[in-house]
């Protein structure tokens, strides 16, 4: 394992899936961890983050000096560049320049460790006020910018390494290769973690865990939940009973997807429970946003929940006990939320799997160490369909916050029609990876005058949401080519009857959010 060490930048997340892609697993721990905990966990490097403070400011978060005493191999990034220079005797000034962007960067020792096979002069990506003024003893310096006469360090005898810039983020040009360079020639790793091995692991450890006794798993439909389920499937088999809730707000397809090319691929044991009416009669009547998604997350709960009652009843009869509770928790998560312990007693706000209180489960949460793209890629290799393994987003109140309006089932269908073509075309034109998600709005209550054939029409519009976007906390509407929204555009006005018109959302988030309401 490499340990990122997290000076609080938002940047140490991005640098653990560097390292990831390089093939060499690595975990985050908050700067506070003592020198001990962390040689504790035998980490093979340790790269420590940038952080927003300067060096000199009160509260800035120190490096203990023994960190670089313990022969683990360390890179310093940008702020944590500074604090261990600032370590190990070196000295760092405000020199006044600050530099932020796009930066030139000279290599000055071409054979250096870090900057081998790199170009004289690259790009990299800056963000710092304070800088090193002097590498401390026993260093080389590697690389300077403009503003920064100590840009990179290097001491190969001690195996301590430092850069100024941010080689993690897609602007600096070479910043994956000097990653791999720390990794490879500096801390001598191999790049051999993989999917598949990853997959190997967790199925042992959920043996392991599990035993003999079983597990349930709530499926959305969406792929965090479906590689969960298709892992601890093939952990455990028959032990595991899914449970999918279909509330007749999914898209088209959709529950089909569940139901069959799900099971197909995994042999899971599904329980399906059709809840439409339920919902939709809940829903009558109500088009307030905020009532809507209230209404769904507690039909949802009472469903599943006595779904799950029923598997564990049935379970009791047959001797065995349902102890696990299965969600898709993502490592973001965790590591948003400050680590956690691994289990916990589910409340019935809870996720998409939401449960009495009484009823007591410990969590399994195979993904926990996970990064999105990496999920997808465990699915691959779990051999799950592409159409599960790429799909887009979805929110868990599903099209009934698509309406704008009063949720029916006229209008549920209407919808859904819309959104399939949508679909269909942007996977024709191969966008699927390059769109975040486009969600597709009915404006239920708007109509506006249309012509078509010889006559006049009153129809609804919908609304094209195409964002792109990394984890959907920020997102850019997506400049999608003229000719797939035409296309888009016409299908629907011919195909969906009583749609007339189709407008395209160029609304960055912020303000807007991604789903209308
Ligand atoms: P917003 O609309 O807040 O959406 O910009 C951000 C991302 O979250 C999804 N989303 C949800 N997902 N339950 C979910 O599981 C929800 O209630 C929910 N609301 C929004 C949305 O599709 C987007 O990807």
């Amino acid at each position: 394992t490499v340990l990122v060490v997290d000076f609080g930048a938002q940047y140490a997340q991005l640098i653990a899936r560097r390292v990831r892609e390089a093939r060499v697993y690595s975990e985050i721990v908050p700067h506070t961890t003592p020198v001990s905990e962390i040689l504790a966990r035998n980490p093979k490097a340790l790269i420590l983050s940038g952080g927003p403070s300067s060096v000199y400011a009160e509260d800035a978060p120190g490096v203990d000096p023994a960190l670089f005493e313990t022969g683990v191999p360390v890179l310093g990034i940008c702020y944590g560049f500074q604090a261990m220079a600032r370590a190990l005797g070196g000295t760092v000034a405000r020199t006044g320049t600050r530099e932020y962007g796009g930066t030139r960067l000279t290599v000055s020792r071409p054979a250096s460790t870090l900057f081998e096979g790199t170009p004289a002069e690259q790009s990299v990506w800056m963000s710092h006020g304070d800088s090193v003024a002097e590498a401390p003893e026993g260093f080389t310096v590697t690389a300077t910018t403009p503003g920064t006469p100590v840009a990179a360090f290097e001491d190969d005898g001690r195996k301590l390494y430092g850069v100024q810039h941010h080689p993690e983020v897609m602007h600096s040009t070479h910043g994956q290769l000097v990653l791999e360079h720390f990794l490879y020639r500096g801390a001598g790793l191999r790049p051999d973690w993989t999917m598949a091995s990853v997959v190997e692991e967790s199925v042992a450890a959920i043996r392991e865990r599990v035993g003999s006794r079983r597990a349930i798993c709530g499926l959305s439909g969406g792929v965090d939940s479906a590689v969960a389920a298709a892992l601890v499937q093939k952990a455990i088999g028959d032990q595991l009973t899914c449970v999918y809730v279909d509330h007749g707000l999914m898209r088209k397809g959709e529950s089909e997807q569940v139901e069959k090319d799900f099971v197909a691929a995994t042999g899971v044991k599904l329980t399906v429970v059709d809840a439409e009416e339920r919902f939709l009669g809940a829903l009558a009547g109500v088009s307030d946003p905020e009532q809507k998604r209230k209404i769904i997350g507690r039909e949802f709960i009472r469903v599943f929940e006595q779904a799950a009652s029923e598997i564990v009843a049935e379970a009791g009869e047959h001797g065995e006990s349902v102890d696990f509770l299965v969600q898709g928790t993502l490592y973001p998560d965790v590591v948003e939320s400050g680590g956690g312990t691994g289990t916990a007693n589910i409340k019935s706000h809870h996720n998409v799997g939401g449960l009495p209180e009484d009823l007591q489960f410990q969590l399994v949460e195979p993904l926990r160490r996970l990064f999105k793209d990496e999920v997808r890629m465990v699915g691959q290799e779990l051999g799950l369909p592409e159409e599960i393994v790429h799909r887009q987003p979805f929110p868990g109140p599903g099209l009934g916050i698509r309406i704008i309006g009063e949720v029916t089932k006229e209008r549920l269908d209407l919808l859904r029609e819309a959104d399939a073509i949508a679909r269909e075309e942007l996977t024709a034109a191969g966008l699927d990876r390059e769109i975040w998600q486009c969600p597709v709005v009915l404006l239920a209550d708007v109509r506006s005058v249309g012509v078509q054939g010889d006559g006049r029409t009153y129809g609804h519009p919908v609304v094209l949401r195409p964002v792109s976007s990394e984890d959907a906390m920020t997102a850019d509407w997506s400049r999608l080519p003229y000719d797939v929204l035409a296309r888009i555009s016409t299908r629907i006005t011919n195909e969906v009857e009583d749609v007339n018109r189709v407008v395209l959302d160029v609304t960055s988030k912020p303000p807007g959010t991604i789903e209308w309401e």
